[in-house]
């Protein structure tokens, strides 16, 4: 088995009805229009609170943008993705349930010049990267003592999976991968309470919790009445 599909854990989880079931984490050679890609796409676009309120996947010009954007990550940093498979006992992935995507940064990486090429006609896309920029305002703050580092870009857990534990097991497994490939730090910002819960439990830390309302005035988004109170930076280190 390559590098690229190694797997990290096994566990037994049970679904809604009761029934167990056998799943692993393990990484995946993420490619433009594969499967997961797919999954970011369809389910992690429209239902991230940062990516809802900024309403990409309500405008067609934007979601295009977005998956160009996309496509154009995969280009400027490596890119080290798992994803959460039913466990079959062979190497095959057959159904994937939980995706988690983190990118090995340098301190000294921009947004500003990642996107330097690209242009984005779409409002909702410009306020996406205007709130990007502000949140990565509150990351440098904190980071720029950690040369390299996995930032994360996206994390999601099928609805019909949900609070089985996928989060926390992938959560886990990023520290993994940070140990493995000697990279000092690991971190993402969690817009949601599985998150930022599984995180806690992992025993990450938090560089920045920064409430809704202060949020919306520094990115100029609006948040729904289902989104969570606070955005919080976290992070955990191979120390
Ligand atoms: C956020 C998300 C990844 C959580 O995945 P998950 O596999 O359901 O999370 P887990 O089962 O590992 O749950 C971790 C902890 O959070 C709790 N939790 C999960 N979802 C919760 C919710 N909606 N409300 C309250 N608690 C929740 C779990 O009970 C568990 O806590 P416990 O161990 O103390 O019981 C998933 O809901 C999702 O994909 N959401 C849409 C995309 C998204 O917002 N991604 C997050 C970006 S940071």
């Amino acid at each position: 088995m390559s590098d690229t599909c190694k797997v990290w854990t096994r566990f037994e989880s049970k679904k809604r009805d009761g029934t167990s079931i056998k799943l692993r984490i393990q990484s995946w050679k993420l490619k433009p229009q594969d499967a997961v890609f797919d999954l970011v796409m369809k389910h992690f676009v429209p239902e991230e609170a940062i990516h809802k309120a900024a309403g990409i996947s309500k405008s067609p010009e934007a979601f295009q943008e977005y998956s160009e954007l996309m496509t154009h990550f995969f280009k400027v940093a490596p890119l080290h993705t798992i994803v959460c498979c039913v466990d079959n006992e062979s190497n095959t992935v057959d159904q994937i349930v939980g995706l988690s995507i983190a990118q090995l940064m340098k301190n000294t990486d921009k947004l500003e010049d990642i996107v330097n090429d690209m242009e984005f006609k779409s409002e909702e896309m410009q306020q996406l990267l205007h709130a990007a920029k502000v949140l990565e305002g509150y990351l440098k703050e904190k980071a720029s003592c950690y040369e390299t580092y996995y930032f994360g870009r996206g994390i999601f857990v099928h609805p019909e999976y949900r609070k089985m534990g996928i989060a926390n097991e992938l959560i886990k497994v990023k520290k993994l991968i940070c140990i493995d490939n000697n990279v000092p730090m690991t971190c993402a910002g969690m817009s949601a309470v599985g998150t930022q819960r599984a995180a806690e439990k992992n025993n990450w830390k938090t560089f920045s919790d920064i409430s809704i309302e202060e949020l919306e005035e520094e990115t100029g988004l609006t948040f729904g009445d289902d989104a969570i109170s606070k955005h919080k930076l976290m992070y955990t280190t191979i120390n």
